[in-house]
């Protein structure tokens, strides 16, 4: 079988790139719905039922784990999929989202223990982050900042522009006359390591910022190492396919970019 990876568009190749390096011999099967990106304005019930269309379809092409590389899926579906679908999808298919590694994570960075959250409309108000940290670290308040601009940006190939550069501002701004204590930042949107350097600019000096992909290939590299019976069924031939439900060649030409290798893309129905 082969690791699904399944984002709303381009974001989940941020993590999709750290898995690769990490984990370089299984085989992937990488999914973009970019037909109906974004999901992050949109309601529970759809991203729900668009994310479980995605996950059964990459079930339906070998893959049996599959990533949600989508803080909005993890945050919006991942619990339904898991409690509610996959007890009735047959043995053996598992899910696994980016929150739980990314709050993980927090502990030993944040000194403050005030951490601020950049994300999408649905993960703010889902309120996984703050819910998921509360039960691991409850010392540790996070601060949601949602940044409603920014996949449109990224999505449309202008996250270059000087046009994105006000909105980085404003949101880094918004989010620091909230609690001016934070001292880690979670870039809490798989698209969002795309604008890093636009994010860093206009973060005050000395803030962590804290991007997903590297950490969500090591938790899927310890979630391997404690499931051998997943383990073996991995075929581990190096390769990685891409989907998309939007044109094949503007995901090529943009996906070759993000991943820093020209890559080639088949197009599949929205499902
Ligand atoms: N990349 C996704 C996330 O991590 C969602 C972006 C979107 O479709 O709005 O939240």
């Amino acid at each position: 079988m082969k690791i699904g990876v399944f984002d709303s568009g381009y974001g989940g190749l941020t993590i999709l790139g750290k898995i690769r390096d990490r984990l370089p011999q299984y085989d992937y099967i990488y999914l973009g719905d970019n037909a109906r990106t974004p999901y992050g304005t949109r309601s529970f019930e759809v991203v729900y039922q668009y994310t479980l269309q995605c996950v059964r379809r990459l079930f339906s092409m070998d893959c049996r784990l599959v990533i949600l590389a989508c803080n909005t899926a993890s945050a919006k579906a991942l619990r339904s999929i898991q409690q509610t679908d996959l007890p009735h999808m047959g043995e053996g298919l598992r899910v696994l989202g980016v929150i739980r590694p990314t709050v993980e994570a927090l502990d030993s960075l944040t000194r403050s223990r005030v951490v601020g959250l950049l994300a999408t409309d649905g993960t703010i108000q889902s309120q996984s982050y703050p819910l998921e940290t509360e039960k691991l670290f409850p010392d540790i308040k996070v601060i949601g900042q949602p940044c409603p601009m920014w996949v449109p940006l990224i999505e449309n190939n202008e996250h270059h522009s000087a046009g994105a550069d006000y909105f980085v501002q404003k949101y880094i701004n918004d989010l620091f006359a909230q609690d001016s204590r934070i001292d880690t930042i979670i870039l809490g949107c798989t698209h969002y390591p795309l604008l890093i350097d636009k994010i860093r600019n206009y973060t005050p000096h000395g803030v962590n910022i804290v991007t997903q992909g590297e950490i969500v290939a090591e938790s899927l590299a310890c979630y391997l190492l404690r499931h051998p019976e997943i383990e073996t069924s991995c075929t581990k031939d190096g390769t990685i396919h891409f989907f998309t439900t939007e044109n094949v060649d503007k995901f090529q030409a943009s996906a070759s970019i993000f991943l820093n290798t020209p890559i080639k893309a088949e197009h599949i129905a929205a499902p």
